[in-house]
């Protein structure tokens, strides 16, 4: 397996508060998640900003919307030196191979599919029109996503290892959710830590705040690099 990659996600609201933290975790985390909060204050220009200055980056837009426009966008985020682009497995086949054709025959950004929402339970799926269980919604809409041209999904570290068997190893899994041994849970009710994530086969570990609100982020992003490189030794 290949060394699993630690996502720090950016979830502050200016380019202020992302660029102190960029410059302190630089060299100690492999890629920045920004997200719709950090994208909507700050657009593209932070992101190739930190993409020239050699993160990588995963952008974090969840994008959901007609083929063609999709497609578009993704073209542009390709541009921008993204590493890592969300969609919405759920806008179906069509769109989610326009958005494979967006690379234009590129590899980047790789394309992952967001499954079931961690916020929907069963009663929200069905408000919906999503049938099955959350588990089993998970399943088909990973099937679809590899089917229709992504490159993985984001999931929790519960669900990485049967995501993997079913849909191979190249098959990407990102996991958010990450705690390491007796740090905070916050609003997070499944949580694994990131020894767990590496064995589950986890490909990049998204991690917040238990590196950015930290009493000494470098120390505890290199600590759960640590133990990343630990787990990856025991496999
Ligand atoms: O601070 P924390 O480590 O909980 O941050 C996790 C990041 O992963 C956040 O940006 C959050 O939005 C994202 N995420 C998540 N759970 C999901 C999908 C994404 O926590 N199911």
């Amino acid at each position: 397996m290949s060394r699993a990659r630690l996502v720090v996600a950016l979830d502050v609201p200016d380019a202020e508060s992302a660029r102190a933290a960029a410059a302190r975790l630089h060299g100690h985390a492999d890629v920045l998640k920004i997200g719709l909060e950090l994208f909507a204050a700050e657009g593209p220009a932070l992101v190739r900003e930190f993409s020239e200055a050699g993160w990588g980056i995963f952008l974090d837009l969840k994008l959901h919307d007609i083929p063609a426009t999709v497609q578009r966008a993704v073209a542009r985020t390709a541009d921008l030196g993204v590493e890592l682009l969300t969609l919405h497995a759920t806008g179906g086949p069509a769109m989610l191979s326009a958005a494979a054709d967006g690379r234009g025959g590129a590899t980047l950004p790789r394309l992952l599919g967001v499954t079931v929402l961690t916020s929907m339970d069963q009663a929200q799926m069905e408000a919906v029109g999503l049938d099955g269980t959350p588990s089993e919604a998970v399943a088909r809409l990973c099937g679809l996503a590899q089917q229709s041209g992504c490159d993985g999904v984001v999931a929790s570290v519960l669900e990485a290892a049967a995501i993997k068997a079913a849909r191979g190893t190249d098959f990407l899994v990102v996991t958010p959710g990450i705690r390491p041994a007796g740090s905070a849970r916050d609003d997070q009710s499944r949580v694994a830590t990131p020894a767990d994530a590496v064995r589950a086969g986890a490909d990049y570990l998204v991690v917040g705040r238990p590196i950015l609100r930290a009493s000494d982020p470098v120390a505890a992003a290199d600590a759960i690099r640590r133990e990343m490189e630990t787990a990856l030794g025991d496999e």
